[in-house]
């Protein structure tokens, strides 16, 4: 199959997880600083030293045909409180390595928020208070104006519903609290009205780029299709984890469908779902100049009808061959025979993003383009002779642009591709234990070695074909 000539190429980082200098040159601290310490597993730096490092991995992008790049920059960087003083030093190393980015012919895509609030803010409710939304509205023009002549393609956000649930369901992110639904959702939305406030400020500002947001997409499936409530169950965790940022995103306004389900768990809560009328003029005013929407896609779940309490634990296998991930209400995942399952037993289901990618574009005949932001395997990968024969890697990477080829065959406009990761980095919740990188970082020494992916990803960039 083949992909489009313009195609972009990319690999995607994000500052926390690649930069180190965590805590240096004015930065600010940031949640998850706090909430590594407390737990005493990992630390941040240097992770992929890519604070120094950068020109090095600039470098191989041009060697390796990676022709885009997705940067986040780091918001304590730039305001280390999140709001009032700039910090000079932060600006600077931005400008300088966007700057090398050029030199090397690899365009930067950068996101203005992964995961990284600056920690007065976060402790003070994060996205659950309002103020949290002014200061990102500021930050967010700041950059819109200091980067106006670097930057052309900008990303709000990255992964709403990992974070918030993160946050409020799984307790996976700081401040770590569990099967909270309605604050989960209350966090989405009010991150879709910092989106939106950013976006129109981008709008109002005359800039020549281009903005859009990332969601991370799961397809829900039911696990038997001729049990209603399985049927049921798959609906209502896609209404709550993808349809209602989709909406959002595209529509402005949350559909009669999204709204039934999410309407439906405040209600185990005794609570009723009312965003205030000028959020919604907001996400409307926006939604009409979104002008791409970021995928981060990874796998999909098989979900069974489920109405026990919550009950989640990562990384367990549960007895009858579940995974063991059930939310009260709603769903809990299945594994199914036949489908292979990633090292840290991620389903392998390249079809998921088809049907992703296919949804919106008949869901939302509106939406103008589509980036994948990510996508890649976490891979135990296996060191020797200065490579890593990363086979796996290569077939689940390969069997994705597959389908998006398909996609893209079907109509879709999809632009771009970003590998997650560009090199080894930093994973929140495994450490250094889990790679994704085109390159093997040696953390010890800070050396690059390109994996046998990175040589396939290379041909793949100049022939186009997979
Ligand atoms: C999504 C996130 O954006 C990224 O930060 C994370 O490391 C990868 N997924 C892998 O889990």
């Amino acid at each position: 199959m083949r992909l489009p000539k313009d195609f972009i190429m990319g690999g995607a980082t994000a500052a926390y997880q690649c930069e180190g200098e965590s805590k240096a040159h004015g930065k600010g601290r940031v949640a998850w600083d706090d909430y590594l310490e407390k737990q005493g597993w990992f630390s941040p730096d240097p992770a992929s030293d890519f604070y120094h490092k950068y020109p090095v991995d600039l470098d191989l992008c041009k060697q390796f045909g990676v022709n885009g790049i997705r940067i986040s920059i780091a918001w304590s960087r730039i305001f280390p409180t999140g709001e009032g003083e700039v910090n000079q030093e932060g600006v600077d190393f931005y400008h300088a390595m966007f700057k090398k980015c050029r030199e090397n012919g690899v365009e930067p895509f950068i996101t203005l928020h992964h995961f990284d609030t600056p920690n007065e803010l976060h402790k003070n409710g994060d996205f659950l208070n309002p103020h949290t939304i002014d200061c990102y509205e500021r930050y967010a023009k700041f950059c819109f104006e200091e980067f106006k002549d670097d930057i052309r393609y900008w990303f709000t956000f990255n992964e709403i519903w990992p974070v918030s649930s993160g946050q409020y369901i799984t307790g996976t992110f700081p401040p770590g609290e569990k099967y909270d639904v309605v604050k989960t959702v209350e966090s989405m939305h009010n991150m879709m009205v910092a989106h939106a406030r950013a976006v129109i400020a981008f709008e109002e500002g005359g800039y020549e780029g281009q903005i859009g947001i990332i969601h991370s997409l799961e397809t829900k499936y039911p696990y038997d299709e001729k049990k209603p409530g399985d049927v049921l169950a798959a609906e209502r965790e896609d209404a709550l984890t993808n349809q209602f940022l989709l909406d959002a995103t595209f529509l402005g306004y949350y559909s009669e469908n999204t709204l039934k389900h999410i309407n439906f768990l405040y209600e185990l809560e005794n609570k009723t779902f009312a965003p205030k009328e000028e959020d919604m003029e907001l996400l409307k005013k926006a939604a009409a100049c979104n002008d791409y929407l970021g995928i981060n896609y990874y796998q999909s779940h098989f979900v069974q009808e489920y109405n026990g309490e919550s009950q989640i634990h990562h990384n367990g296998t549960g007895a009858k061959g579940t995974s063991v991930y059930r939310l009260k209400g709603i769903s809990e995942h299945m594994f199914k025979e036949g489908i292979d399952r990633t090292d840290w037993d991620w389903l392998i289901y390249p079809e998921g993003l088809y049907d992703q990618i296919m949804r919106i574009k008949k869901q939302y005949p509106n939406y103008k383009a589509i980036y994948i932001t990510e996508n890649g395997m976490g891979y135990k990968d296996d060191f020797k002779d200065s490579t890593v024969d990363d086979e796996p890697r290569i077939d689940y990477i390969k069997r994705h642009l597959q389908w998006i080829a398909k996609a893209i065959e079907g109509g879709a406009n999809v632009k771009g591709y970003f590998v997650w990761s560009l090199m080894d980095m930093f994973s929140w919740s495994n450490g250094y234990n889990k790679r994704y990188g085109l390159f093997y970082i040696d953390f010890e020494t800070q050396e690059r070695y390109p994996k046998k992916s990175a040589y396939w990803y290379k041909e793949v960039s100049e022939t186009k074909e997979v």
